[in-house]
């Protein structure tokens, strides 16, 4: 049977290397995909974040390439390659890496990267890649 055309266009895998390479800047979530109400962002991070909270929401974090540490008021969890964490909403974090670390954004669409705080690492939460 001959392959419709549309069928290279639709079913296409998502590829994360893929994806990354086109994220040149730290800290600017880039969207993949989404489900239902919820998006997934790739971000490459490296230093220091701000310190903030999402007042509506959990932020998932899964690390693909990498390592990094999210800082919390009480305590802190490092993350290796292939480990994942819910930082549950409200609760103030920071997250940083020392080297350059890419990470698995799952949240709600409009989730703004440095929540209440705002500020200069502030990203547009809307930019497709
Ligand atoms: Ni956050």
């Amino acid at each position: 049977m001959e392959k419709l055309p549309e069928e290279d266009a639709i079913y296409q895998p998502i590829n994360f290397n893929e994806k990354l390479e086109l994220i040149i800047e730290h800290w600017t979530p880039k969207i993949v995909a989404q489900m239902n109400d919820y998006q997934l962002k790739l971000v490459k991070i490296q230093g220091d974040f701000t310190w903030h909270n999402h007042p509506e929401t959990d932020e998932v974090f899964i690390v693909l390439k990498g390592c990094m540490q999210i800082d919390f008021r009480d305590g802190l969890v490092e993350l290796q390659t292939g480990e994942m964490f819910v930082v549950p909403k409200e609760i103030e974090h920071k997250p940083f890496a020392e080297q350059e670390c890419s990470l698995l954004l799952v949240e709600p669409i409009g989730t703004v990267n440095s929540g209440n705080a705002g500020g200069d690492m502030t990203a547009p939460s809307d930019v497709w890649i």
